[in-house]
């Protein structure tokens, strides 16, 4: 099932599921401390890189007491799923009128959104989905798309090399769900032309210097005879920039790289020729959350899954067009 029927087809359940939420979720939390604000409850990953970065401080500055809101941050513990449920639970006994959701792992998670659910406290994913998807647990989920935005990297990857190339996959950390997904969305197209060979694929867990590492023997073991990586987030295609260049190639021209985020610093790689093509997945979603917490705690339908459009960036020129006015 692809994700776009995923999408239409749980909008029924979902909306029934969030318009119940919905309209307990009012009776759910305590309404936090009397001075009127509504608590909100931030299940986060914390420090990750320049996304998580630019997306988690977007949050806080979107969820603020002139906003009529009490955000209570959480980070992970060095990305510690264990320190994530410790929090969630512990928003859960407290009352929080509502729960935000970034997952640093996919499994795991259904005991914790059962108990939010019994508390009558309307949970909601950011970025990062839940495995298996049982849309029934939250009520919904705001990301970009990654099936569309790794799809987009795959179109990309044959148009580029109609000739064919021999290519690698940079993976993030096992376990998380827009690894699964961007595997999914590239692999659709990508798999499908017998001249696009993958030589291979391996975790740099989200990590410029991991990348390079990584890059460094695949291109040893293959007697440099790689044309394409595919990086799913920008730290890692940085990192592969660099292992191309000590190897003495050039990027861009005998290996092209392409990566997933958009985040400033790929925009300028991309510009000075090193990248190939960088999809966004858009961070900055701040504003939409606010506003589906509300539907939420105003017991309005709810779709189970609100995409947040994405760019994408093919040439240096598109990259110095948009590099002015990056704010991530
Ligand atoms: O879940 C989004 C991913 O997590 C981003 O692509 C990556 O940079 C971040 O660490």
């Amino acid at each position: 099932m692809s994700a776009k029927q995923r999408i239409v087809q749980v909008l029924g359940a979902a909306t029934a599921g969030a318009l119940a939420l919905g309209l307990t979720a009012c009776g759910g939390g305590d309404g936090g401390d009397d001075d009127g604000l509504t608590t909100v409850g931030f299940v986060a990953v914390g420090p990750e890189g320049a996304w998580r970065e630019a997306n988690e401080t977007n949050i806080q500055e979107t969820f603020t007491e002139d906003a009529g809101y009490e955000l209570k941050y959480a980070p992970a513990t060095n990305l510690d799923q264990k320190s994530q449920i410790d929090a969630f639970t512990s928003f859960v006994d407290e009352g929080v009128d509502v729960i935000l959701l970034s997952a640093t792992e996919a499994t795991g998670w259904e005991d914790s959104l059962k108990r939010a659910q019994e508390a009558e406290i309307p949970v909601i994913l950011l970025d990062r989905g839940i495995e298996p998807d049982d849309t029934d647990l939250y009520v919904t989920r705001i990301a970009p798309d990654n099936i569309a935005v790794s799809t987009a990297v795959a179109d990309w990857a044959v148009s580029a090399f109609p000739d064919g190339a021999n290519y690698f996959v940079l993976e993030g950390p096992a376990g998380v769900s827009v690894v699964n997904e961007r595997n999914e969305g590239f692999d659709a197209v990508a798999g499908g032309q017998a001249n696009l060979v993958k030589v291979g694929a391996q975790t740099a867990n989200w990590s410029t210097e991991e990348a390079k590492s990584v890059v460094e023997t695949v291109l040893k073991s293959n007697d440099n005879d790689v044309q394409f990586i595919f990086a799913q987030n920008d730290e890692m295609g940085l990192g592969a920039v660099q292992a191309v260049q000590e190897a003495g190639l050039t990027p861009g021209t005998d290996v092209k790289i392409a990566t997933i985020d958009g985040t400033k610093n790929a925009l300028e790689s991309l510009a000075a020729g090193e990248l190939s093509f960088v999809a966004e997945y858009n961070p900055l979603f701040g504003e939409t959350a606010l506003e589906v917490v509300e539907q939420v705690l105003n017991g309005d339908d709810v779709e189970s899954s609100i995409v947040v459009p994405s760019a994408t960036f093919d040439s240096p020129e598109a990259a110095e067009a948009a590099l002015p006015d990056r704010k991530f």
